[in-house]
């Protein structure tokens, strides 16, 4: 009767002792379920909980599995999705957590070798020797097979933008291609959710959240899944009780307690939780990281704590995503126009990161008065509203869009995508960089406080430089970058050129195809160019092609 096996390994529990949240102090805020986003958190956590995550031989196994999961509770949908076209997956959502419960006390261990028994929602389907016979009354579920974690190649992307009718359409149709879809965002919480419920057999009351590019509605499928380990709703204390638990001191707050806390949770996680390999730790950062690759959904993860303040700051870019339909369309263009031209990169190093790059975006969407400055959305924050970080960062800003005045919300300017990524291209390029910082919080361009080549004002923590990183270099080749793509878009020609648009954007490595288009038009306007002067056009761009790669 038992099919399921538990695919975790070991208790840690008596492995460290400790409050982990009474060391936090300060406000941590519980989840108001009247915030969207919040909401929208709280929705998908509870999803994660009443679903588990099963392997099985293969899409047949479909009709078994429903017939068995049916006898611990109704089933509300099936997804299926393959990794590495190999190992199939079918995640199940229960209508109640008391299935997920029993289904997880019914599973057995692995037969044989020695395994760290501990239980979680993730687990292996294996034969049946009593195999469940369909009952006539059981309605089958329909198997959503979404290709989860498929994103399209470059090929396909040229293809669709080939086909589209305009470049405001093909911007559209990349954001539709790109984002993440419902069964995405499933196995991000539920990749969260696999964490916690090891996490919490350490700690009483701990939480993991998603956060960045996975939830602010600026990611692309496959984008790294960042997740924050939080102290969850502290509960009061029992005031009658008159037994006091004995715990050890942990002060989060202080650096190298922070860094010795997240080596243990390495380990942890390296030696017991299923599903984590490759761990690494960057605990020298000025946000200590455990990054790791989640092998059942091939997504590599950030793993931090206590960083409350990325959080919110993910809640303010969901925020500005929501103000406008625009907004998300053109800043993930121009975060892939910014990739295919290797302005930015999965590798940390001098360049421009996308949250930074999706600032820009937004800064720019300000001046164009389609987003209001955080200021805006501070001056109409309610009592509601006022949230503060472990570390005293105020994050209050307004999250009720409703409560935003009239003309924020019924925008006078209406241009469309096409106008706006070439305003974007027009903006950065002949913006003065030199003297001037970009400043979400104002949302008007501000005198730059430091020497750096690229200042963009952390808008929640105002005396940080989100682009301290970048170098003048790599600052002249967005701009350069910039003014190829204005060149690309005004010459380009959907009547003769397949490869036109927002396709020509994104294909325009190495300004290539550039060249060929200044060819071209130059031999259209002068015939009697000489095979020498084009020669030398060449030649000039060549000099981009060589400076170093990423
Ligand atoms: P991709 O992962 O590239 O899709 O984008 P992302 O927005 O998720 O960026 P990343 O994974 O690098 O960072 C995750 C989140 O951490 C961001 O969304 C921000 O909220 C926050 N973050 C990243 N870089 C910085 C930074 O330089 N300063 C601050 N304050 N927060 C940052
Ligand atoms: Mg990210």
């Amino acid at each position: 009767m038992v099919r399921l096996k538990t695919r975790e390994h070991a208790s840690l529990s008596s492995f460290i002792q400790g409050n982990f949240k009474q060391s936090l102090g300060k406000r941590i805020d519980s989840l108001n379920i009247n915030n969207t986003f919040e909401n929208t958190i709280t929705k998908r956590r509870d999803q994660a909980r009443r679903s588990i995550l099963v392997q099985v031989y293969s899409l047949n196994s479909q009709d078994d599995l429903q017939s068995y999961c049916i006898q611990f509770g109704d089933v509300l949908s099936m997804h299926h999705y393959q990794k590495n076209k190999q190992h199939n997956y079918i995640l199940v959502e229960f209508k109640d957590i008391v299935s997920v419960n029993k289904i997880i006390s019914s599973a057995s261990f692995m037969d044989g070798d020695f395994v760290a028994p501990v239980k979680s929602s993730v687990f292996w389907f294996r034969k049946g020797k009593f195999v469940c016979h369909k009952r006539n009354s059981e309605k089958k579920i329909f198997l959503s097979t979404e290709n989860g974690c498929i994103c399209p190649t470059e090929k396909e992307i040229a293809n669709f933008l080939q086909n589209a009718k305009s470049i405001s359409g093909q911007i559209i149709d990349l954001y539709e291609a790109l984002k993440l879809n419902d069964l995405e965002t499933r196995l991000r919480f539920h990749t969260a959710y696999h964490l916690e419920q090891y996490f919490s057999r350490l700690f009483q009351n701990t939480k993991v959240l998603p956060f960045g590019s996975s939830l602010n509605g600026f990611g692309r499928k496959r984008c790294d899944l960042d997740l924050v380990l939080l102290p969850d709703n502290i509960e009061e204390n029992n005031a009658a009780s008159r037994l006091v638990f004995h715990t050890k001191p942990m002060k989060l707050s202080e650096r190298h307690e922070t860094r010795e806390f997240m080596e243990i949770l390495a380990s942890t996680m390296q030696h017991f939780i299923p599903g984590v390999c490759n761990v690494r730790k960057i605990l020298e950062a000025r946000v200590p990281i455990i990054k790791f690759l989640y092998e059942y959904t091939n997504i590599e993860c950030d793993l931090s704590t206590t960083n409350m303040a990325a959080v919110y700051m993910c809640e303010l870019l969901y925020l500005y995503g929501e103000i406008d339909w625009r907004v998300r369309p053109l800043v993930t263009a121009i975060r892939k126009w910014a990739k295919n031209q290797e302005i930015t990169s999965d590798v940390p190093g001098p360049w421009i990161t996308n949250f930074s790059l999706s600032l820009l975006v937004l800064f720019y969407l300000q001046q164009k008065n389609i987003l209001p400055s955080l200021r805006v959305l501070k001056t109409y924050a309610t009592s509601d509203d006022i949230r503060c970080t472990e570390n005293g960062i105020d994050c209050t800003f307004l999250r009720n869009l409703e409560k935003l005045p009239p003309e924020y919300k019924y925008k006078s300017n209406q241009d469309n995508l096409e106008s706006l990524l070439h305003g974007f291209f027009d903006y950065i390029s002949t913006f003065d960089f030199h003297t001037k910082g970009i400043c979400i919080r104002e949302g008007v361009p501000i005198r730059k406080p430091s020497r750096s080549a690229l200042h963009i004002t952390n808008p929640l923590e105002t005396t940080l430089n989100v682009c301290k990183n970048v170098n003048i270099y790599e600052l002249n080749r967005i701009t350069e970058k910039a003014h190829d793509a204005i060149y690309i878009l005004e010459t380009t020609d959907n009547s003769r050129n397949s490869n036109w648009g927002l396709a020509a954007l994104l294909n325009m490595k190495n300004i290539d195809i550039m060249n060929m288009i200044k060819l071209n038009n130059k031999k259209e306007e002068n015939t009697t160019n000489s095979l020498e002067e084009i020669h030398e056009i060449s030649e000039v761009n060549e000099v981009d092609i060589n400076q170093p790669k990423k």
